[in-house]
Formats: C-alpha cells, sequence, structure tokens
C-alpha cells in the first residue's frame, strides 16, 4: 500500500491498512511529520500515539514518492485549499501527481480521496499520471473515493461508515472496491468518479446550507424573544423530515468553509450560479462578527465596554474534540476582541499556544473568577461548562451548552 500525504485523512488510513496486515509506504512533504510517525509519535487525535506504534512495523514513513514503486495501491490524500481569491487550489494535488507519475508501476491502482469538483481524477490527475507514459485502463487504474472522516468521532470510523468508490473503467471500481473492503464493512459503488466526487460535495453542502438556516434563525428568534434552543429541541422530535441542526459561532475545519467553493467555481464553466452555497456561505462567515457583537452587548448590559474588559476565551479549536484550528471562528472572534481592545485570554487543552495572537492556553478553572466575561465558542467533551458558567461574572455560551441550566449573568446565542 501506498498513502501520499499524512494528514487527517493519510495517517489514518495508512494506520488501519497497517493493522489490516498490509505494509504501507506513507510518503509525505513535511519531513517533521515523517520524523513524528517514524517516532511512533501521533500529531492527529483520531490516532493515539499508542495505536500508531503498535502498528509502526508495517509503516514505512518517508519523504521519497520512488519508495512507492512496488506498492500494488496508492492512496492520494493531499490538501485541497483555496487559493487567496476562493478559487480551487490544486497545486498540492498537481505536484503528488506528477511526483507520482515519475515512479508509477505497471498494474497500480491509484485512489484519488481529497474531496474536490466533479471531473478532477479523469480530467486532472490521470492526464498527469499518463505522463508516464502508462495508460489508464490498459497498465493501470484509477478511482475516487472520497474520505468521510469526522475528527473526533467514535461511533463511526473508517471501519463502519460506507465507502462510496467511482472508477474510470469497470476495472477500476472493481479493484478499488476489493482494496477497501479490507478495512471498511460497506462499500457504496457509483457508475463514475464525478458521481463520487459529487457526493462528497453534496454532503458537505448539505450541512453548510443547514448550518447557515438554522444561524439565519438563531439571529431572527433572538429578536423576537424566542429560544432557539428550545425550538430546535421541539422540532427534532418529530420522527421523520426534520434533521437536527444547531446554531454556532460558524463554521470551520478544512472542509465546510472551503469544498463547497470548488463546486461553486466548476458551476461556472456550465453557466450555473449556485445560490444557495454562496449564500450559506455568507451567512455562516458572519457568525463570529455576530457573535461579537453579542459579546459586546452582553458586557454593555454590565457597564463594561470591550476595551480593556478581560475576555476569557473557552476553545479555540473549530470544533469540539479536536485541536484543529484551521478557519476556527474563536480564532476570527478573538482577532476581532483582540482588535477592540479586549484583554484577551484562552483556554484549549487541545491548542497549547496561538502564536498569531501572541497567546498560551491557561485553564478556565484558575482564571475564570479574573474574567469580566467567559466566552464558550468551542465546547470539548468533559468539561463542567456548568460549573464554570456558576463560577463567573458574565458567561456567553455561543454552543448551547448550558441550555436547562439557570444561571445569572448568563447569555446564549
Ligand atoms: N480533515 C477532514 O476531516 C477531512 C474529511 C474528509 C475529506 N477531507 C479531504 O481530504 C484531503 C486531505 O485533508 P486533510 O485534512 O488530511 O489535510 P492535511 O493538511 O491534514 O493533510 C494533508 C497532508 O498532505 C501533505 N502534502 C501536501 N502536498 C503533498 C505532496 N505533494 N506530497 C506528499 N504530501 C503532501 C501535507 O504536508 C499534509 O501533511 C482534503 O482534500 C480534504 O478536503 C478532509
Amino acid at each position: 500500500m501506498g498513502v501520499i500525504g499524512l494528514g487527517y485523512v493519510g495517517l489514518p488510513l495508512a494506520v488501519a491498512f497497517a493493522e489490516a496486515g498490509e505494509r504501507v509506504v506513507a510518503v509525505e512533504v513535511d519531513s517533521q511529520k515523517v520524523a513524528a510517525v517514524r517516532a511512533g509519535e501521533s500529531y492527529i487525535e483520531d490516532v493515539p500515539s499508542e495505536r500508531l506504534r503498535a502498528a509502526l512495523e508495517r509503516i514505512r514513513a518517508t519523504t521519497r514518492y520512488a519508495d512507492l514503486a512496488p506498492a500494488e495501491a496508492i492512496l492520494i490524500c493531499v490538501p485541497t485549499p483555496l487559493s487567496a481569491n476562493r478559487e480551487p487550489d490544486l497545486g498540492p494535488l498537481n505536484a503528488s501527481a506528477q511526483a507520482l507519475a515519475q515512479v508509477l508501476q505497471p498494474g497500480q491502482l491509484v485512489v484519488l480521496e481529497s474531496t474536490t469538483y466533479p471531473g478532477t481524477t479523469r480530467e486532472r490527475l490521470v492526464p498527469l499520471l499518463e505522463e508516464s507514459g502508462l495508460r489508464v485502463g490498459a497498465d493501470f487504474n484509477v478511482a475516487f473515493s472520497p474520505e468521510r472522516v469526522d475528527p473526533g468521532r467514535t461511533d463511526y470510523t473508517l471501519r463502519n461508515t460506507p465507502k462510496v468508490i467511482g472508477g474510470i473503467t469497470e476495472r477500476c471500481a472493481e479493484r478499488a472496491e476489493e482494496l477497501y473492503r479490507r478495512i471498511c464493512d460497506h462499500i457504496v459503488p457509483v457508475s463514475t468518479p464525478e458521481a463520487a466526487e459529487l457526493t462528497k460535495l453534496l454532503e458537505n453542502i448539505f450541512r453548510s446550507v443547514n448550518i447557515a438556516l438554522v444561524n439565519e434563525l438563531a439571529i431572527l428568534a433572538e429578536r423576537m424573544g424566542i429560544n432557539i434552543w428550545e425550538v430546535i429541541d421541539a422540532a427534532s422530535t418529530k420522527p421523520y423530515g426534520f434533521m437536527r441542526f444547531e446554531p454556532g459561532p460558524g463554521m470551520g475545519g478544512h472542509c465546510l468553509p472551503v469544498d463547497p467553493f470548488y463546486l461553486t467555481w466548476r458551476a461556472r464553466e456550465f453557466h450555473m450560479s449556485t445560490e444557495f452555497i454562496e449564500l450559506a456561505g455568507k451567512i455562516n462567515q458572519q457568525m463570529p462578527y455576530h457573535c461579537v457583537e453579542r459579546i459586546e452587548r452582553a458586557l454593555n448590559d454590565a457597564g463594561k465596554p470591550v476595551k480593556g474588559s478581560r475576555i476569557l476565551i473557552l476553545g479555540a479549536s473549530y470544533k469540539g474534540g479536536v485541536g484543529d484550528t484551521r478557519e476556527s471562528p474563536a480564532i476570527r472572534i478573538m482577532e476581532v476582541l483582540a482588535e477592540r481592545g479586549a484583554a484577551l485570554s484562552y483556554d484549549d487543552p487541545f491548542v497549547p499556544a496561538l502564536p498569531d495572537l501572541g497567546l498560551e492556553s491557561t485553564p478556565a478553572a484558575g482564571a475564570v473568577g479574573d474574567a469580566d466575561a467567559v466566552i464558550l465558542v468551542t465546547a470539548h467533551p468533559g468539561v463542567d461548562y456548568a460549573e464554570l458558567a456558576r463560577r463567573s461574572a458574565l458567561f456567553v455560551d455561543l454552543r448551547g451548552v448550558t441550555r436547562g441550566i439557570e444561571v445569572e449573568n448568563l447569555v446564549r446565542l
């Protein structure tokens, strides 16, 4: 097995295949990550270091693409970010495909796992791989299979999350199915890589749009004096036709704020503007600013300006249980509060330091008493937020974690 890109997606896959008895060559451009994997030190929460160490005998981490030559199958798990002007940046994918083409061998299967727009596998990846002189379908096989990992989640894992696969040819699909059956219980074949690519985007756009909808309703409900959490809890009792989504400080991570815009970009070629995606993005991007306004109002009610107030932020990562701060709304909220003169501190056991803000995490237990306002932005598991709220002069809960708790000086999104 070969895995290219040892991040949130690639490292768990490498470990899963190693645990299934495969020998894995894991290629990564970041030599620090290679060194960490070799030392059995995991930097991904979903893969505890003990688990990595137990599988390490079968994993060879390297920066050298040449080591992929003996692999039967190679999974590409490199990032697919947006450029500065919010267009797909296929730089890492191009670089990995070009490097792989140099060492591609007849009989190999290449699977792209990175989220991307429909057409990438066939129109971008295959031509780059064919620069090897080999032909897809005849000499090697190619498929797209989107990663569905939800970092920090333990009930759905690689093993029990159905795996969608679309191959360039039937044989490509068959080979990819055979491969993933070794680590996944349920395979979902679709007819083309394009269908698989769009499946992943549909899943993420569905979430983005529904989060935006409930965020907009939360803002409206607050103005109307209606408790949005009570409404969501009540609506969730409907046994069919409703799916629960919760308001929050905005979307973060590598996926939801980024992936939908891959489709928006592609849609332009087909003379379509994807209005749901744009609108959802706009509402969700606005949420950190709405939250800052909420914090300002709460401080104002306590007779305090933001400037000079001691504000303690709980949770800096974009979601509970992980240390990923990419696109985290908590960072945006902190940046805006800092611009306005707040004296900031934060507590996040998963994020020891925020060098750009010049801050280091300080345990909330000792700090809540000194803060003018404590803001719960990201709720991590195992923390007694009700207790922290009780000990705070002012507690602003942007996640609805304290609902059902009656505490004075508690403000909810
Ligand atoms: N993180 C998630 O929860 C998640 C879930 C589903 C899908 N995805 C998708 O999977 C893909 C990877 O995401 P991720 O979160 O694992 O990213 P990541 O940044 O955590 O990991 C990607 C790794 O690839 C490495 N890399 C970059 N260019 C390379 C190259 N040319 N050769 C070898 N290695 C290279 C990077 O150094 C990095 O370690 C993205 O397309 C993402 O949208 C991510």
